[in-house]
């Protein structure tokens, strides 16, 4: 039996149910990184627009930047902001790239539903037992445990690895079994941030685009082999919409050879035992676009609505479409909240 846990008492809800259906249903539950309010406007609005369940992620970056408290009360304005609008959607809060014990019981004791402990870069034992640890005290609360097996490349402020290394299939039983988590991250082949591959592990397009590699998918088949109907995470799941990219470099930015993962292997992974695709980079991809175009086409302006607000509407169609055309997941709050 579970005590009851203040997330439950903000109005918040686990994990479980949301991947139970998603991975009846054949696709994925979008998660994706906030550390303001228009960003968190863009998603929850989004996301309501597009009746898709979600989950909402806060890293330790974004918990030094925008103030821990003020995050989880945003959090909960957002629940109050959606039940205000009369839908039945409900979301997860969940901590993005915990890296200890004690950051997972924190964010549990303030009303997070959901925490991840990322002990990818330790020993397999010691990701064990720390992943373990983690899972005894948050199940108490109900609170469901995402691990991590195998390491992605990749830089982002806070997540850091050189070279990425492919989870070994022969290793998830054990590990889940273990450690009781109720989803495990894998490696196959994606990376954090907006330079997912070096040009030399890509061919280039007729326009001169750079084409990565493809995903591991036989690396997630035997995974899927090994525990099945168990949820999969993919991390660094951004498209790096060229869009987006093309925007930022037409209106003074310089992003050479940003890439990422095609859409059509994320639509293909959605349909999977992927059941969580994480997605940041695209997100600040389409704000900078945006305040980029709205700086050199009004250079007199200077209140920061007149570039955050189109900022907050490019995320807002992003998210819609990822929704959508990505992850399958629109459509699909009301069976799962009404
Ligand atoms: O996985 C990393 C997320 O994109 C969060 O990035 O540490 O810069 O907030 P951050
Ligand atoms: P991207 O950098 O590809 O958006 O990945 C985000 C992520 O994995 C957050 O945990
Ligand atoms: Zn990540």
């Amino acid at each position: 039996m579970s005590e009851k846990a203040l997330y439950q008492e903000i109005g918040l809800v686990n994990t479980r149910k949301m991947f139970e259906v998603a991975m009846k249903g054949k696709f994925a539950i979008p998660a994706y990184n906030f550390n303001n309010m228009e960003q968190l406007q863009a998603i929850v609005n989004g996301c309501v627009a597009s009746d898709s369940p979600f989950i909402l992620q806060v890293s330790s970056g974004a918990r030094k930047y925008a103030d821990q408290t003020l995050l989880r009360w945003m959090a909960q304005g957002a629940v109050e902001m959606i039940k205000a609008q009369g839908t039945p959607l409900k979301f997860a809060l969940h901590l993005d790239h915990g890296d200890t014990f004690e950051l997972c019981k924190s964010c549990i004791e303030t009303g997070f539903s959901s925490v991840m402990i990322d002990g990818s870069h330790h020993p397999y034992d010691k990701n064990v037992e720390e992943t373990r640890k983690v899972v005894e005290y948050a199940h108490k609360y109900d609170v469901t445990v995402e691990g991590e097996l195998g390491v992605l490349a990749g830089i982002e402020d806070d997540v850091v690895a050189a070279k990425s290394i492919y989870t070994q299939p022969d290793q998830v039983v054990d590990f889940v079994k273990k450690t009781g988590v109720d989803s495990l991250a894998i490696s196959i082949g994606t990376s954090h941030g907006a330079y997912k591959f070096k040009a030399a592990q890509c061919t280039r397009n007729a326009q001169g685009i750079l084409e990565p590699p493809p995903l591991r998918f036989d690396i997630l088949e035997e995974i899927e082999k090994r525990i099945p109907g168990f949820p999969i995470v993919l991390h660094g799941a951004s498209s790096v919409v060229q869009k987006y990219v093309d925007m930022i470099n037409k209106f003074g930015g310089k992003m050479e050879d940003a890439v990422g993962i095609p859409e059509a292997q994320l639509r293909k992974a959605a349909t999977s035992a992927v059941c969580k695709i994480n997605i940041d980079s695209d997100g600040r991809l389409a704000m900078t676009g945006a305040i980029r175009k709205a700086f050199a086409e009004n250079p007199k302006e200077f209140d920061p609505r007149k570039y955050l607000g189109p900022a907050r509407d490019e995320l807002k169609s992003l998210i819609i479409d990822k929704n959508k055309n990505v992850l399958g997941s629109a459509g699909h709050g009301k069976e799962i909240f009404a």
